[in-house]
């Protein structure tokens, strides 16, 4: 059993897992499959480093099953097949006395403030278990986090059946938003800049566009008789995006900011004022948002085999965040442990 410790400057070593016997409320978990994801390529390349105790273990878009238990754990035993909604709450701030523990003032996210999955034995509180059924394979387990990621905006946009929906960034994020909105009945629009991406989405009966190559405005004027979206879900992270998501709503339409900025973007708030456009920000996911992913994952209305372009053993970690990075070819890259 290995693990990858992080060991700064962009460097991992691969080496025996030293497994953490769980303590009362916690369970330690056989994990099986987990995903990189951009938060892992950030710390990768040194953001958040106050954050880390080195050597740091990554991972927190996983898929495994119970190894051991500690004491008072429910129901939970060896053998269940689960995912982790990777989030410590406080439980006494004002967020999370007002129940809004997923955004928690003094959040603990489970990858980066705690030790991640990218280990073979991961040991973690037995509260933020949810349980995979039987019929959903674990390599579909491990795409559950970022699926709970778009259920949780898509709930917060609100889109309704027969709405339209432009989604700007077809990372796996956007791409899943789209998946989901779509699920939900909307009609989606999908823009990114990446050509590999944008065929991805083509192959997966989205709508897609590259954005610096059609009038993106013009387009969805056109398919809305003029009045524009009903909502926009910002996803790309880039000052493009950031201008382009004012453009596109109807009058009192709707905008949910899911993308996190390297700097803060600048934004025409004068659209706002001339639309009456609604601004909603949208950050993890709270536990009904897993549930709904699990079920549609296990419902099979996602094609998650086609997200995932990759898997790479433990030991080509840094080899996949590379090749993430590089932006080209590649949508979700799993490791396989
Ligand atoms: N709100 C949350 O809790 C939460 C959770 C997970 C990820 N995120 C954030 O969501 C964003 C998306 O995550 P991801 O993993 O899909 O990242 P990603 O980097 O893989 O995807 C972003 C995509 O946007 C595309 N893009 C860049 N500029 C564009 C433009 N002008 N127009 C259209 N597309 C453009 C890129 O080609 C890329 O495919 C990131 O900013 C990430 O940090 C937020
Ligand atoms: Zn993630
Ligand atoms: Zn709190």
């Amino acid at each position: 059993m290995q693990a990858a410790y992080f060991q700064g400057h962009e460097t991992f070593q691969v080496s025996d897992c030293v497994p953490v016997e769980p303590a009362d409320g916690q369970v330690q978990i056989r994990v099986e499959f987990c995903g990189i994801c951009g938060t892992d390529l950030h710390l990768f390349h040194g953001a958040m480093a106050h954050r880390l105790t080195l050597p740091h273990v990554m991972g927190h878009e996983m898929s495994g099953a119970i190894a051991a238990v500690g004491a008072g754990v429910g129901d939970w035993k060896p053998g269940d097949r689960v995912t982790v909604r990777p989030l410590d709450p406080c439980g006494a701030c004002p967020a999370c006395a007002a129940g809004h523990r997923h955004i928690c003032h003094n959040l603990k996210f489970i990858g980066i403030d705690r030790p991640g999955a990218l280990q073979g034995l991961w040991t973690v509180p037995a509260h933020t278990l949810h349980r995979l059924p039987d019929g959903l394979g674990m390599r579909q387990g491990a795409m559950v986090e970022p699926i709970a990621v778009a259920c949780h905006d898509v709930r917060l946009s609100e889109v309704a059946a027969g709405e339209t929906a432009v989604v700007i960034g077809g990372g796996p994020i956007g791409i899943l938003i789209a998946l989901v909105a779509r699920a939900r009945g909307a009609s989606v629009l999908l823009a990114e800049v990446n050509e590999f991406r944008v065929k991805l989405a083509r192959g997966l009966g989205i709508d897609a566009v590259n954005p610096l190559a059609a009038d993106l405005v013009a387009l969805v004027n056109q398919r809305t008789g003029g009045a524009g979206a009903d909502v926009v879900f910002e996803v790309s992270g880039s000052q493009p995006g950031a201008e382009m998501m004012t453009r596109l709503p109807r009058t009192r339409g709707r905008i949910v900011v899911v993308a996190i900025y390297g700097e803060a973007p600048k934004v025409d708030l004068f659209r706002f004022f001339w639309r009456e456009l609604k601004l909603a920000g949208a950050r993890v996911y709270e536990p009904e948002d897993f549930e709904k992913a699990i079920e549609l994952a296990a419902s099979g209305a996602l094609p998650l085999e086609r997200l995932i372009t990759d898997v790479v053993p433990l030991d080509r970690l840094a080899d996949g965040m590379r090749r993430m990075e590089r932006g080209g070819d590649c949508m979700k890259i799993l490791v396989s442990l």
